[in-house]
Parts: C-alpha cells; sequence; structure tokens
C-alpha cells in the first residue's frame, strides 16, 4: 500500500508531463516556456483537446466558439442569489457550475471551458453590488474575462499576464484535481461531473487553495526584515508555509519563474507592484533558507502558487478569488483527461486493505 499513492502510476497520458528531478513541464510536446507568454490560452486548450473530442473546430475557429460559448454561459449569472453569494467564490462557481447539463459532445466541452471565465466574474461583480458584464464573444478569453471583472478593456499587457497564467496552469500532469477528473470520467458519468470533481479536489490548501492565504502572509510579515522571524513563528506553531514544497518538483517548480517573469512584465511603471515583488522575493529567500535549515532531506522549493498570488492580486482579482481563476486555466486540462480516460481508460477502481475489527472478534 502507498499512503498518497506516490509510486503509484494511474494512467498514460499524452497530455503533460511533469519532470520532478529536472523542474520541467511538457504539454503536448512543448515546454513550458515554449507555449507560456507565446501562445494564447485558446490555442493551448485547442491544442490538448485534439483527437479526444468529435467535432472539435479548427484552430481557427476554436476562439470564435470559445467566445459563442462564454455567451451561451452568461445568461447562468441569473442564479447568482444571496445564499450563493455568502459562499466562497469558488463555491458559487462550483454551484453554478452544476447546472450545465453533462455530456461527452464538444459544446458540452467548451461551455465547460468557457464558464468560469464568465461566472466568476459576474459572482464578483454581485458581491460588490455591480451588475454583471455581459461577454464579447470576440475578445480573447482572458482579455474578457478581465472585462467582465472590472468593466474596462484591459490594456494588451494586463490581459497577456491572466493569458500568461491560464496557459501556464493549464494542465500538470496527474495531480489531486485531475486525478478526481479522470476516476469520475472512467465511470463514463460525463464531463460536467469531471469538472466538478475537479472543482472539489481543487479547492484544498493542499492544492489549488494555496495562494490566497499567501496574500495573508505576506500581509503579515509586512516588510523584508520581518520575513524570517514570521515564518519562524510560524513553522513553530506547525503551521505549513503556503507557496512552498510540492510532491513531484524536488527543485523549483518552473511554473514560479514563468509567473514571476509574467508579474515583472506587467509591472511596468506600476507603483505599487514593485514594493509587492521585493517583499515577496525577501520572502522567498528567507523561507527557503528556514525550510532548508529545518528539513535538511526534504527539498521544498518554491511552487506555482506563490508567484501566481502576486499575479492575480495586480490583476485585481480577490484573495478568496484565487482558486477559481486557477480553475479557469485548469479546466481545459481536466477536460483533456476526462476525454483521453473515456476514449483510452477503463474504470478506476483500486483496492484498499482492511484493517478493521473481523466479524469473529465482534460477537
Ligand atoms: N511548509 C512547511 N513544511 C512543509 C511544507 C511547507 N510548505 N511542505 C512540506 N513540508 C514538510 C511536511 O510538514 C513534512 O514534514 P514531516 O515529515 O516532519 O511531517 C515534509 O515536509 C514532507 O511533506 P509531505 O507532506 O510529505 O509532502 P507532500 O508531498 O505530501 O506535500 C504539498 C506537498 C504541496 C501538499 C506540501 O508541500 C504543502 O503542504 N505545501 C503548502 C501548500 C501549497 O503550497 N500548496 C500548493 C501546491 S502547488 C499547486 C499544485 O500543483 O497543486
Amino acid at each position: 500500500m502507498s499512503q498518497g499513492l506516490d509510486d503509484v502510476i494511474a494512467a498514460e497520458t499524452r497530455l503533460s508531463s511533469v519532470d520532478g528531478a529536472q523542474g520541467v513541464l511538457v504539454v503536448k510536446g512543448f515546454s513550458l516556456d515554449q507555449i507560456a507568454g507565446q501562445k494564447p490560452f485558446e490555442q493551448v486548450a485547442h491544442l490538448l483537446f485534439e483527437g479526444l473530442l468529435d467535432g472539435l473546430p479548427d484552430a481557427n475557429t476554436f476562439a470564435a466558439r470559445l467566445g459563442a460559448a462564454r455567451a451561451e454561459i452568461y445568461p447562468l449569472a441569473q442564479y447568482i442569489d444571496d445564499a450563493l453569494l455568502a459562499l466562497p467564490p469558488m463555491d458559487g462557481v462550483r454551484a453554478l457550475t452544476a447546472r450545465i447539463e453533462d455530456g461527452e459532445d464538444v459544446t458540452t466541452a467548451l461551455r465547460l471551458l468557457a464558464a468560469p471565465a464568465v461566472l466568476l466574474p459576474a459572482f464578483l461583480r454581485r458581491r460588490r453590488g455591480l451588475a454583471p458584464i455581459a461577454p464579447n464573444a470576440k475578445a480573447g478569453h482572458a482579455a474578457d474575462m478581465l472585462h467582465m471583472l472590472t468593466g474596462e478593456v484591459p490594456a494588451p499587457e494586463v490581459a497577456a499576464a491572466l493569458d500568461t497564467y491560464l496557459v501556464t496552469v493549464a494542465d500538470h500532469g496527474l495531480n489531486a484535481s485531475t486525478f478526481a477528473a479522470r476516476v469520475v470520467a472512467s465511470t463514463w458519468s460525463g464531463l460536467t461531473s469531471s469538472v466538478l470533481a475537479g472543482l472539489a479536489a481543487l479547492k484544498g490548501p493542499l492544492h489549488g487553495g494555496a495562494p490566497g492565504p499567501i496574500i495573508a502572509m505576506l500581509d503579515g510579515i509586512g516588510k523584508p526584515e520581518n520575513a524570517e522571524s514570521w515564518i519562524e513563528d510560524a513553522l513553530d506553531r506547525g503551521d505549513r508555509l503556503m507557496g512552498f514544497g510540492h510532491r513531484i518538483y524536488k527543485v523549483r517548480d518552473p511554473r514560479a519563474d514563468a509567473l514571476k517573469a509574467a508579474v515583472k512584465r506587467m509591472s511596468g511603471d506600476s507603483s505599487v507592484l514593485p514594493g509587492r515583488l521585493k517583499l515577496a522575493e525577501a520572502v522567498e529567500r528567507a523561507a527557503l533558507k528556514v525550510l532548508h535549515q529545518r528539513k535538511p532531506d526534504r527539498p521544498l522549493d518554491v511552487n506555482v502558487e506563490f508567484y501566481t498570488a502576486l499575479l492575480l492580486e495586480a490583476l485585481g482579482f480577490p484573495p478568496d478569488a484565487f482558486t477559481a481563476v486557477f480553475a479557469t486555466g485548469r479546466t481545459a486540462g481536466w477536460l483533456a483527461h476526462a476525454r483521453e480516460q473515456r476514449c483510452t481508460g477503463r474504470l478506476i477502481r483500486p483496492q484498499s486493505v482492511y484493517v478493521g475489527a473481523e466479524p469473529a472478534e465482534l460477537v
């Protein structure tokens, strides 16, 4: 038996590969640095879907079909009521996504891919007492999401930063949420069910729920010179440092650098971000030093979530919405994996070792 299934290979995939020793992520034959900031999210989603969905539009019309799917999803915003608004955004998006009819076809896949980009901004606006903004089917996916959030057409470098983020997190091997999506797909439930499983698994702090608390950590530390003592205190309390450590990467998570570069590109002449970036860099240095001292045998380095927090904060998303932005990118991977599992896999049904009482002991 393997607690956490570390050494279990549970799927064969053509979608992505994570080399934890070298710190290399490959998505459908492209290394991360060949796609992050290089190809728009629509192209990467299309690349992931290729060969897995009947009737998939060609690469040239895929963006327009995704734009049309955003418009088809928008009416679901009418179901955002006060009860839903009392929930964290991730739970609100999950509840709204559950209204999408299950299916295995390309229309269902496109609607599910579109859903978080439309429903999260609508949810966040309603929470601020503002009316949701309808999608612009002709805009790029990232630019449209930001427009629906702020009501303003984003500057190209701002839209590019979100686009880079969505591409960076689009797929990542057999992570917990992707595994959950594949388990559900293996029972032939349908793509909506798989995406809901992915959303449910992603929201935990050990997976996609880390970046919100990272903002709380940066705010708590306040100044670079406080970093080391704050971190020592947190670890003394038995806390984990959010944004550090990874099950697969034993070196620096390559996605961290892709996002740090995006933060830097976006910051330009902003007066707020450079100070935040300086603080984050100081926290990173202090965390690596302290973690190395305390856990010399367990290589713990920075993971994707650390610079995610900075980037999404700079883009204007509130910290409790960060995980749902993560889901906006990762839905591409969940859908592709769910289809791959359906097309090539079998029912996933592992075994457990019974360590409870035997009937004879109970009588
Ligand atoms: N801060 C402090 N200690 C840590 C951390 C951390 N961030 N990460 C691991 N450790 C310790 C852990 O407490 C354990 O110590 P001990 O052996 O004394 O109990 C040791 O290192 C080994 O940890 P593990 O729990 O066996 O490692 P894992 O592979 O199960 O955990 C992880 C991976 C990401 C859940 C973990 O590193 C963690 O909790 N990190 C903080 C949360 C976080 O940043 N999550 C986002 C993950 S990246 C997004 C994604 O791809 O999903």
